[in-house]
């Protein structure tokens, strides 16, 4: 199995993903590493640990804590996806015994197996920037980075132009994208390709199994949030396809496209901005992105892989 590492900021549609990750055999999840974003920092460690508590895997990963981020957080979190505290889904928190900041878990143990662990990005990129800048070889020593990221050609989510991840951190979102590490972006465009509608909760495992249960207490808020918001019946999963994205990236089409993070913009901070002239003129900041996708396909893979967790 592969080793990856899940840096994320639970927020329901992340954990949702780790729920995936944590008990699929093609991935060996050497560490889980929170960063603040849909909720604080102090919130976000509290979710991991509950949810690796509850969640008990085969293989406890190391775990790694989000501190304050530079700037502090642009928007109070609770962008159509908080939760707020996994206690209130009735999630006991066990105490963490080795507190080590995020960056220096991922930073550790991307040194310690070279080329081998992919990054698996769901929140704001602090962590990988202060990763990169506490181990300038970092770039190179990573397998993969696979964000859950930004927006090509449609609008972004939590502002006219930029998606909710780029927007919490866009300097560190710039760092990471001008990184020489291997990155693929998988933006908006074709993360809203698909929508869940109520009916998702009838479609869950049952609820005697863990995840049945958990995601009946968690996914409602969800729904709640996107209606509230937004005014829409349905939800996306952002964090979860791009999960999927990294098992199935047949099921996407990429282009190789030079990206760029406005980091300082008044109207257009965090939107992200990529040379698609005819003819390009930029030449550093590759990334691969994902453009197109099977929805239909994904959909399937996605409950698919959700019934094979609750039978795990
Ligand atoms: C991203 O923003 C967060 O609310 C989600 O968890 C996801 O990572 C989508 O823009
Ligand atoms: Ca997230």
């Amino acid at each position: 199995s592969r080793k990856i590492i899940i840096d994320f900021d639970p927020g329901i549609d992340d954990a949702l993903a780790l729920c995936l990750l944590l008990f699929d055999p093609e991935w060996e999840v050497v560490a889980v590493t929170a960063v603040g974003g849909n909720v604080s920092p102090a919130v976000a460690n509290r979710n991991v640990q509950a949810l690796i508590a509850y969640l008990d895997p085969p293989r406890i990963p190391r775990i790694g804590v989000a501190t304050a981020p530079d700037e502090g957080l642009p928007v109070e979190g609770r962008f159509a996806n908080a939760v707020d505290d996994l206690r209130d889904a009735g999630l006991p928190v066990a105490e963490l015994r080795t507190p080590h900041p995020s960056e220096k878990v991922l930073a550790d143990e991307v040194r310690a197996a070279p080329h081998q662990v992919t990054v698996l990005a769901l929140g704001p990129l602090t962590n990988l920037a202060r990763a990169m800048q506490r181990d300038p070889e970092f770039p190179s020593l990573v397998h993969r980075i696979i964000i859950a990221g930004g927006a090509v050609q449609v609008p972004g989510n939590i502002t006219p132009a930029a998606e909710f991840n780029i927007y919490c951190d866009p300097r560190a979102a710039k760092m990471v994208f001008a990184s020489r590490a291997p990155k693929t972006l998988v933006p908006l465009d074709v993360t809203n390709r698909l929508s869940f509608s109520l009916s998702l909760l009838n479609d869950l495992p049952s609820e005697g199994t863990k995840i049945g249960a958990l995601l009946r207490k968690i996914l409602p808020a969800k729904f709640r949030a996107y209606r509230q918001q937004l005014g829409l019946e349905t939800i996306h999963l952002h964090d979860t396809i791009t999960y999927l994205a990294a098992c199935r990236p047949d099921l996407l089409r990429y282009e190789m496209l030079a990206g760029d993070v406005e980091s300082t913009g008044e109207i257009t901070r965090g939107a992200t901005i990529f040379d698609r002239r005819p003819v390009p003129a930029w030449r550093d900041n590759r990334l691969e992105v994902a453009l197109g996708i099977d929805a239909g396909a994904m959909r399937q893979e996605f409950f698919k892989r959700l019934q094979q967790v609750a039978e795990a």
